[in-house]
Order: C-alpha cells, then structure tokens, then sequence
C-alpha cells in the first residue's frame, strides 16, 4: 500500500481536472488494504474520501483535509465462490448462475467500461447500454449508474463492502442496496466502501430489450426489440461520443463530470406550474420533455429546462463552459477553478428556477463545496 503525504492534488484523479490537494494519499490495490487505510482513518478520526475513477467529483479548490483512498483494486471472476482473483478477463466457472443468468464478480477498482466491452464479447448481456460511461465499477451502485434505457440496479444483484460503522465486511443484497434514480442507500452515507459487485447476466448474444427511444431510433429498431450486443455498445458510444460523453483528451467538451443536475420529478401540480411557465414564455403550444415514473409523478429534461431558460450550449466565461454538445455538461477547459464551477452551476440553477419555478440538485458528489 502506497502512502504519501506530500500533498497530491486530486485534480488529477478527477475527469473535471478540478480540486486541490488532500492531506494524505493512499493508494489501495487490495481489499486489506483498503479495509486497512479506511479503518484506520477512521479509528483516528481522520476524514476519509474514497477515490474512484473521480468521473463525477467535485473537489473544493482548497482540497480534502483528511485521507484520499484511491482505490485500485482488480479482479473479475464469476460464481459464488469462485476464485477472487482469476485474473483480467470475464472467466466463468460452473454454478455460477442465478435464474438462468450467469453471476459475474467484479471488485471495486475494475474500470467500468472495459468491464463492459468484455462483457459484450464474451457475449453477457444486461450491462451494454451502459458503454462508454467512465470512472471505476464500484462506484456503479452508490448513484445506480444508468443511460439509455439501462441501470444497474437491474442486473447488480449483491454488493460486498466495508462496513465503517460495524469494521467489518458485509454483504448487501439487492433490497439491501435501495436502488432508486441515480440514488442507493450508499448515496450520500458514507458508511460503506464497496469492495465488489456481482452483476446477473443473460448468456445471449442479443441485448436486453431497448427501451430509450433515441437509441432504438439509431439503432433502426422499435423500442422493445433486441439487437446484437454490440450493436447496441457501437451504437450507444457514437451517441454519447456526440454529446461529449465518452472521455477524449482531445474534446474539451469531455473535461465534465457528465451530467452535473439530476432530471427533476415533478408532483402533479409541479407539473401544472410547469405548463402554465412553459407556456407564458414560449407560447401557448410549447411541450416540455415528460417521462412518466411508475409512481405517478413526472420526470423532465434538466438539459431541456437549462437551454430554455437561455443557458445554450458553449455559454460561460473564460475555461468554464457548459458544454458545446449537451447543455447538463458543465466543463472545464485548462485553467479553471472549482469556485468559477460552481459559480457557473448557481447561475444556472437560479436562471432555471426564475423561468420554470423548478430548483435543479446537482448529481455529481461534492468534496467540501456546496451549490
Ligand atoms: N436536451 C436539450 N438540450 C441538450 C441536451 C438534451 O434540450 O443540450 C433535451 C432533449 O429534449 C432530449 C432530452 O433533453 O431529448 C434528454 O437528453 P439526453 O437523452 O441526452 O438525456 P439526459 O436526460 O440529458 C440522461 C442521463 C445521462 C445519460 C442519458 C442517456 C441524468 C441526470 N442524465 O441525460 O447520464 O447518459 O440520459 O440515457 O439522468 C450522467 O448521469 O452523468 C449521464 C451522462
């Protein structure tokens, strides 16, 4: 386990390039080492932050005044009690199924998207809407990872993590986990460090069924129908890559933490206001996006209710932009800081709810900052 107190600054651990350094560094490559600088810490009283792949951070200019525990453990396997550390790629051993579906294992530190490609060669369906997404598989469960049509709550089916409260390790079953939009109950909690995840998977050659009408339109299909799994990978990258959502150092519309609000879910009369403001200012036959919730309440575009309130795309000052190909990216180019971030998403914030009465939370986690 490597350790160093010489200040790192975590803007390179982020995607935003942002935040300044933290007081101790530690990097974890396996699961005693991260159980060991966690509990540690916490034994000292030392304000731990669990570093994934920093793809949806936001770090304070100032830095983290405690531990950095920068996780970088590997290993994927498959079935319960298989063998932990097989290697790099997606094996898969006898009994290790559930319904049909065969379990996969990852651990924490695995990169999200090579996870994913292997899945799709080997011919593992469930996870290949999620392509292109970047950071580290464990931090799939904490926001319950999710694009076009897909999220892991639907294939995550236990998730082994270290306990901060108890010290010790635990396993935590889907109910367990209480998944919900872009929320679990790691979200927000702090109590939990993930050591692995297992996902079920179908073993098909087809994708699960396509559910986001965009991406069933790329693809030349109906919503509901099945493609070739990388088919359905290919196409799913070429849309995210269109609106700055895969990481490329040469698009500096990538520099984001993706998405930086959530999508609101409206109340019944929210939804009410709503159409009467979106009416007074765009005229009386103007439409705002709606995606019904099983519950009844209504979800809409952030991205959509940011371009009408007059935020368009490529707006901001100096290296802080929001995107110049999705207006829910927030960028920083080289140069930025954190507080001009985060003046920028208050703007933002402010504008919309002046014009829609709708106050937008923001989705990525925040390091000693707040909106
Ligand atoms: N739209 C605009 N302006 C834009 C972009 C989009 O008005 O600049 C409107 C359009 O009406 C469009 C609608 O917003 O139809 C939805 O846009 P999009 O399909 O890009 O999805 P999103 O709701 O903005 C969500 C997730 C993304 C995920 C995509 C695809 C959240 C907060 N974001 O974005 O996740 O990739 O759907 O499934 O739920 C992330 O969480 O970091 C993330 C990138």
């Amino acid at each position: 386990m490597a350790v160093r107190c010489e200040q790192v600054r975590l803007a390179g651990y982020t995607t935003l390039r942002l935040g300044g350094p933290a007081r101790c560094f530690v990097e974890a490559t396996t699961d005693d080492e991260l159980i060991d600088a966690v509990g540690r810490a916490d034994r000292e009283g030392e304000p731990v932050l669990v570093l994934g792949g920093g793809s949806n951070l936001v770090v304070a200019d100032e830095g983290f005044a405690g531990t950095a525990v920068h996780v970088a453990t590997r290993g994927v396997t498959t079935g319960p009690g298989g063998p932990r550390d097989a290697g790099r790629g997606v094996t898969t051993t006898p009994g290790g199924s559930r319904d049909g579906r065969v379990l996969v294992r990852a651990r924490a530190g695995e990169e999200w998207d090579p996870f994913v490609a292997r899945c799709v060669e080997e011919g593992l369906s469930g996870v290949e809407c999620l392509s292109g997404i970047p950071g580290l598989l464990g931090a799939t469960p904490i926001q319950n990872v999710g694009a076009y049509g897909q999220d892991v709550s639907e294939t995550i089916v236990e998730v082994r993590a270290y306990d901060r409260e108890r010290g010790e390790v635990v396993v935590l079953d889907r109910d367990a986990c209480r998944f919900g939009y872009r929320s679990s109950a790691f979200k927000g909690a702090h109590r939990h460090v993930v050591l692995e995840v297992t996902f079920a998977l179908e073993h098909d050659d087809l994708s699960a069924p396509i559910r986001y009408a965009e991406l069933a339109r790329t693809l030349g299909v109906d919503p509901g129908e099945r493609v070739p799994l990388r088919d359905a990978r290919e196409a799913v990258l070429g849309l995210r890559r269109g609106k700055g959502m895969v990481l490329d150092p040469a698009d500096p519309d990538t520099r984001s933490a993706g998405s930086f609000f959530t999508n609101p879910i409206l109340d019944p009369d929210q939804v009410t206001d709503l159409e009467k403001r979106v009416a007074d200012r765009l005229g009386a036959g103007a439409v705002f996006p709606r995606y019904p919730e099983p519950d009844g309440r209504t979800k809409t575009s952030a991205a959509w209710l940011i371009d009408k309130a007059g935020f368009t795309k490529g707006y901001g000052r100096g290296p802080v932009r929001i995107s110049t190909k999705h207006a829910l990216a927030l960028t920083n180019a080289d140069g930025g800081r954190t507080e001009d971030l985060l003046a920028l998403a208050r703007e933002v914030r402010d504008g919309v709810r002046a014009a829609f009465g709708v106050t937008l939370v923001n989705e990525p986690v925040f390091v000693g900052v707040r909106l």
